[in-house]
């Protein structure tokens, strides 16, 4: 099963990060030098997947701008020869084929996936949450990818949490299979420390066969009184295989004002006209 689309449910408030989302979407807020979204469109890219549906909310028009060509832009900057930065951004909106969807109300991850499923149209969808940003020698989401299409059956990502992140995502209990491949057993979402069942977390990339649309139907309300993705995948695990994949790399949660700051210092120190600045403003 050839892995063509991927979501990005970005239609949230966005409170972790207020004021700084208050205005701006969040998926708008700059990390380094450009949008957090872009992030994920980019790993999207990288993955050889090239349809992108982005789940949004009305007011967030500021996420397809930036997607979109703008003829203006693009005129002042050829106007002044700028032809450098003239390609830089005509390449933003050749990342990939963009799709809008709206979604009318904010009522959990979950319904923000069944949003997207005439866009995914019968095929598998990949997943990307745009607060999580991975910095991965092969793309993350290429790295489940892999894992997606020799298994065919979904599969998400997952990594080690410490004690304290057993309140802030979902948690597995799975098997290992092998390599860095598992059966997902059974998932809690943020259980805390003392109902978590391991310490294998949900880690914002998933892909799921078609069948998640109806898991998603028959989900009620959960967690934070949301329709959860993850009680929607605790239905599938009844019913068929689910896989975890632990990836190789570093993952930065930058919807959270620390893990931005660790996004920020991290990922300004891989290029190399900040490295070195870097080193001397902390030396
Ligand atoms: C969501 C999911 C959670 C997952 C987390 C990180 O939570 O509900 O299961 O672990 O993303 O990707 P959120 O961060 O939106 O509260």
């Amino acid at each position: 099963m050839n892995v063509r689309k991927v979501l990005i449910p970005a239609a949230g408030f966005g409170t972790r990060t207020l004021p700084a989302s208050k205005a701006i979407p969040k998926e708008m807020i700059t990390l380094v030098d450009k949008p957090l979204i872009q992030y994920a469109v980019e790993e999207a890219a990288g993955a050889g997947i090239g349809q992108v549906g982005i789940i949004t909310a009305g007011w967030k028009t500021a996420i397809a701008r930036h997607f979109g060509s703008s003829p203006e832009l693009e005129a002042f900057l050829a106007a002044r020869g700028k032809t450098t930065v003239l390609e830089d951004m005509r390449k933003i909106s050749r990342l990939a084929e963009f799709t809008y969807i709206l979604q009318p109300e904010q009522l959990g991850l979950g319904h923000a996936v069944l949003m997207g499923e005439s866009f995914a149209a019968g095929e598998p969808v990949a997943v990307m949450n745009p607060d999580t940003i991975y910095d991965c020698p092969v793309p993350c989401l290429k790295q489940l990818k892999d894992v997606f299409e020799e298994r065919g059956a979904t599969t998400i990502i997952l990594g080690r949490i410490d004690r304290e992140g057993t309140s802030k995502y979902g948690v597995v209990r799975a098997e290992h299979v092998s390599d860095r491949v598992y059966r997902i057993r059974d998932l809690v979402e943020k259980p805390g420390p003392e109902k978590a069942p391991s310490n294998l977390a949900v880690l914002g990339r998933y892909i799921f066969a078609p069948s998640v649309f109806d898991a998603i139907r028959a989900t009620p309300p959960g967690c934070g009184g949301e329709i959860q993705i993850t009680d929607a995948i605790r239905r599938l695990v009844d019913a068929e295989p689910v896989y975890g994949v632990l990836f190789e790399g570093r993952r930065y949660d930058a919807g959270d004002p620390w893990g931005y700051i660790e996004a920020s210092i991290g990922l300004a120190g891989k290029k190399s006209e900040f490295a070195a600045r870097l080193k001397a403003l902390f030396r």
